[in-house]
C-alpha cells in the first residue's frame, strides 16, 4: 500500500474532516514521514509501517473513543508538545482555553508564584512557565504517573518548575498563603457517570471526586475563605455552574466571576 492510497482509503471511510487524525497516526507510525511536507514527498512510496497497526489505531479512535493523545502519546496544548503517558489525563480543549486566558491575563506581570493543583501531565503549569518565564510554578499531583509525566514534559520543554507529589488536601492544609492558583481537578460524580468507553483510557483517579463530584471545590473554597491568595482559577464540569455559584454565594468574603469555557475566577472581596 502507498501513502497516497492509504490517505484516499482513510478519507473514504472516515471523511475529510478527520485528516488531522490520519496525519497524526501516520507521523507516529512512520519513520520517514514526520510532516505534511514529508508526506507530499513520499506520497507515491510504500508505507513503512504495519497497515494492521494503522487500522487498529483508527478503530480505537473512531469506535472505541480512545483520545488521540493516548494513541500517538502526545498532544498539542497552547502550541506546545506534551507527552501523555498511559492513564494520565489527556488535556482537553476547555483547559487549554482557560490556560491561554490565564497567560494573556497575567502577561504584563512578573515574578508571581503559581500553583497548578492536580497537574496531570503538567500542561497547565508548564505552558504558563513557557510563556511567562519569570513566574515560579509548582505543579502538584498525588500520583506517580502524572508526576513522572510532568517531569518528562518539563525536561522536553526545557523549563524549570517545582514538581511535588502530594495530596492537594494535605498540601493546601500546610499552605498559609498562596499567590495564584489554577486547577482542573477531578470533578465527575461517579454515581451518574455513564461513559464506559472513557474509563477504558482515562484513570478513574483523574476523573471522579467524592461529594457528587464537588469534593475538591468544597475543600478549595474552604481554604480560599480562610487564607490569603491573589486569584484562583478553577475549571469545572459542564453542569456544575449553578451548584458552584450557590456554594460560592454562601462565602461572604469571596467574589467570583464565571467565564465561558467552564472556569471560574475567585478573589477576596
Ligand atoms: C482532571 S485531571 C487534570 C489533569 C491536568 N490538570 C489537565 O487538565 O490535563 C485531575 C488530576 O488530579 C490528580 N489527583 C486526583 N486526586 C488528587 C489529589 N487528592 N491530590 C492531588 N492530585 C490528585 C489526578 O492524578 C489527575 O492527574
Amino acid at each position: 500500500m502507498f501513502f497516497l492510497a492509504l490517505l484516499v482509503e482513510f478519507t473514504k471511510k472516515y471523511g475529510q474532516q478527520h485528516l488531522t487524525v490520519f496525519f497524526e497516526i501516520v507521523f507516529f507510525l512512520s519513520k520517514a514521514v514526520k510532516t505534511k511536507i514529508d508526506f507530499h514527498h513520499y506520497r507515491n512510496a510504500k508505507i513503512d509501517f504495519s497497515i494492521r497497526k494503522f487500522k487498529k489505531m483508527c478503530k480505537q479512535y473512531f469506535l472505541q473513543e480512545k483520545p488521540l493523545a493516548h494513541i500517538v502519546k502526545y498532544t498539542k496544548f497552547c502550541d506546545l508538545n506534551f507527552f501523555v503517558n498511559k492513564k494520565v489525563l489527556a488535556p482537553r480543549e476547555n483547559t487549554e482555553k482557560m490556560t491561554w486566558d490565564f497567560i494573556h491575563h497575567f502577561q504584563k506581570l512578573k515574578n508571581r508564584n503559581v500553583v497548578d493543583l492536580c497537574c496531570g501531565c503538567g500542561a497547565i503549569g508548564l505552558s504558563i512557565k513557557k510563556y511567562l518565564p519569570t513566574f515560579q510554578i509548582d505543579c502538584i499531583d498525588k500520583y506517580i504517573r502524572p508526576i513522572i509525566n510532568t517531569k518528562l514534559n518539563a525536561h522536553k520543554l526545557k523549563v524549570k518548575i517545582k514538581i511535588v507529589k502530594a495530596n492537594v488536601f494535605k498540601y493546601l492544609s500546610k499552605q498559609k498563603k498562596l499567590d495564584l492558583i489554577i486547577s482542573n481537578p477531578p470533578y465527575i460524580n461517579k454515581m451518574t457517570f455513564t461513559n464506559k468507553k472513557m474509563l477504558r483510557w482515562e484513570s478513574k483517579r483523574a476523573l471522579f471526586a467524592k461529594n457528587k463530584g464537588y469534593a475538591f471545590y468544597d475543600y478549595f473554597f474552604s481554604w480560599l475563605k480562610n487564607h490569603s491568595f491573589q486569584q484562583c482559577w478553577l475549571e469545572y464540569g459542564f453542569e456544575q455552574k449553578q451548584t458552584l455559584k450557590k456554594k460560592l454565594k454562601k462565602i461572604s468574603n469571596l467574589k467570583f466571576n464565571f467565564k465561558k469555557n467552564n472556569y471560574v475566577i475567585i478573589e477576596h472581596q
